[in-house]
């Protein structure tokens, strides 16, 4: 049986890798897609979104364009990870299909009641839009069966700063809205997307395949392999958000453990930084208070990888 699920995407590469999966995985069933300012402005996140869904033939799903700014952080603008187009400067066709009417909040707000009590958001972008959707109307966190967000990390340090993913540290007043929630969430972090990466070889397997998804994927990825192998000082690339799609498809590919997390605000060197609760793994270690989510601390890499190459390829 397929879940009802939607996406938030700052849609970079890595986010269309996720969507391809999420299109290609029949456990899931995707009624929508939000987006917001992350990789890219929300509006070209809402463009690639749509371009992905054209080539992977899923045309119905529709796709809402979400906030165009964060809650309190500026946007320096990067693009140095996907390309000014966030797909890696390929000059993509542009999308037959235009974004819907509604809004990303809206949108989200309108499928929790449509599915409730079944939903799962897989937000793979910052949470700006969530956080937006939960002030807006508190009962949203009672119809949601689970949010899953690729973000933070437990003990390995940040990306966009020392201790700032960037899912997490573009928007820390909306992910520590989010965190707080009374909605059951799983945090696959930097931990564990550090460790499920595409080299050289899987882009040759995806670029020899005659699907179209896996032709999109090896059109996109040699750019985002340069960048990560000036950042790694090897030729491979890590797959977050498609990682994030996995762990909804099959949550064994992680070892999670509940544990309270929230989101620094003020830190001068810590600001965006998920503050993960350790001492709550041992019983009689005082703290350990506040809202918890199962935290990712391990993966199944390589079972992980096969999923997610394997989809994209059109292999089932
Ligand atoms: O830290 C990795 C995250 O930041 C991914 O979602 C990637 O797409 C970028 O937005
Ligand atoms: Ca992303």
């Amino acid at each position: 049986m397929s879940r009802p699920v939607v996406m938030d995407l700052d849609t970079g590469i890595d986010d269309a890798l996720a969507l391809l999966l999420t299109v290609r995985s029949p456990e899931l069933d995707l009624v929508g897609v939000g987006t917001v300012t992350g990789n890219v402005h929300a509006q070209t996140a809402a463009t690639n979104s749509l371009r992905v869904l054209e080539v992977a033939g899923a045309t119905d799903v529709p796709v809402a364009v979400g906030a165009e700014r964060w809650l309190l952080e500026p946007d320096p603008g990067h693009t140095w990870v996907h390309g000014t187009d966030g797909m890696g400067e390929t000059d993509q066709p542009a999308p037959d299909g235009a974004p819907s009417p509604e809004g990303a909040v809206e949108q989200l707000l309108r499928l929790s009641h449509e599915h409730a009590g079944e939903l799962v958001v897989i937000a793979v972008a910052p949470l700006t839009n969530l956080a937006l959707a939960l002030r807006s109307d508190p009962g949203l966190a009672d119809r949601l069966a689970r949010i899953v967000i690729m973000g933070g990390s437990a003990r390995d340090g940040g990306n966009r700063a020392p201790w700032g993913e960037a899912n997490v540290a573009c928007d820390p007043e909306a992910a520590r809205i989010v965190f707080a929630a009374d909605v059951p969430r799983t945090m696959v972090g930097l931990d564990v997307t550090m460790q499920v990466t595409f080299d050289a070889a899987d882009l040759d397997r995806l670029a020899a395949s005659s699907d179209a998804g896996a032709a999109l994927a090896a059109q996109l990825l040699p750019f985002y392999l340069d960048v990560y192998t000036r950042i790694l000082g090897e030729r491979r690339c890590a797959v977050h958000d498609a990682l994030a799609v996995a762990a909804a498809v099959d949550p064994t590919l992680l070892n999670t453990e509940a544990l309270p997390v929230d989101v620094e605000t003020h830190g001068e060197l810590t600001r965006g930084m998920t503050v993960v609760d350790l001492r709550a793994r041992f019983p009689g270690w005082p703290g350990g208070q506040g809202p918890h989510s199962d935290v990712a601390l391990d993966v199944d890499a390589d079972r992980a990888h096969d999923l997610i190459l394997g989809r994209l390829l059109g292999d089932g």
